[in-house]
């Protein structure tokens, strides 16, 4: 989407971190008005300050987006108040990172119902809308390179990742007809304040085999980001990634050889079935890739 200036942007997470840096730079940098809507509204508070002292046009709602009666309000509300949404950026997301032997229902619950749902229930209610006024549009969802690269403890946040790439990949193929992009976010560590996030967790996933809101454990996790990236910097780059139409905004390149390893694995176990006689009579008959684009 090359022209942005005076549009609006939906940002879900938008008090804090990657989401926030987004909202900044596409409010200070791309002149559109940008909703940031957000489960916290201490993060809300201090967010609109920022926006305020620069006289930037930003409007917040609290909003969980895991309630979808609650996101369908928040998205007439967004457009009552800067006009239609051409620009989606699926963002917030938590983590709780743990053994996946300790894990419990609510552990699970808890992480796919907002990394996962949450961002379906976006989807659900901006794309219609989009489609209907045919003005084209750009979503940007936010995955991680947990959508790749399964480490230990992260069994949970890693499958709602992947999840989130599996989204984004089918969003990409079907929206195309309707001129409306798609990217995945990919980051590493970003320094944000996501190493808390258990502060944001419900009452009602009660019951979890992970930390709480325990200090020296958020110390530890955020010693793990905090060398990462500015969110400022990150937003700069799913900018231009915006007005570029990239499907993929990968900004890690200490990944390559990970993921070099990783796809060589892959190719190498389709290899091994290339004289496969099944295969073989598949390929005969023309249906040996009925999905390859
Ligand atoms: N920080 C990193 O190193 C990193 C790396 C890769 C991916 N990510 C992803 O980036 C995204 C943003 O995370 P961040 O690092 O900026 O964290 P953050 O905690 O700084 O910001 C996330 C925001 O989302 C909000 N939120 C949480 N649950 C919500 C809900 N149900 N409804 C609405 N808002 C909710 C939080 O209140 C918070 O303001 C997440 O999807 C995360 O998985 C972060």
């Amino acid at each position: 989407m090359q022209n942005l200036q005076g549009k609006a942007a939906f940002i879900t997470g938008g008090g804090s971190g990657i989401a926030l840096g987004q909202a900044k730079v596409l409010a200070g940098e791309a002149g559109m008005k940008v909703v940031i809507a957000d489960i916290r509204q201490d993060h809300l508070d201090a967010a609109m300050g920022w926006f305020a002292e620069r006289r930037l046009p930003a409007h917040a709602i609290r909003l969980d987006i895991t309630d979808r009666e609650a996101y369908v309000r928040a998205a007439d509300e967004a457009e009552r108040v800067f006009g239609p949404v051409h620009l989606l950026c699926n963002t917030a997301g938590v983590s709780q990172f743990g053994p996946i032997e300790k894990a419990t229902y609510d552990d699970w619950d808890w992480q796919l119902d907002v990394n996962v749902k949450g961002m379906i229930n976006g989807v659900q209610t901006f794309m219609p809308r989009m489609i209907e006024r045919g003005a084209g549009g750009h979503i940007v969802n936010t995955a991680s390179m947990s959508a790749f690269v399964a480490l230990p403890n992260t069994a949970i946040y890693c499958t709602t990742k992947y999840a989130v790439r599996g989204l984004s990949e089918s969003l990409r193929v079907e929206l195309e007809k309707h001129g409306i992009g798609v990217s995945i976010l990919c980051p590493g560590a970003v320094n944000t304040n996501i190493h808390e996030s258990v502060l944001s967790r419900p009452e009602r996933y009660g019951s979890t085999g992970y930390y709480g809101a325990d200090p020296e454990t958020f110390k530890r996790l955020k010693s793990v980001i905090e060398s990462g990236i500015d969110p400022l910097d990150l937003g700069r780059i799913v900018l231009e990634a915006v007005r570029r139409n990239d499907f993929w905004i990968l900004p890690y390149p200490e990944f390559i050889p990970t993921l070099e390893k990783y796809n060589g694995e892959v190719l190498a176990s389709l290899r091994r079935y290339e004289s496969d006689p099944d295969y073989l009579r598949r390929k005969k008959l023309g249906k040996a890739m009925p999905g390859a684009r």
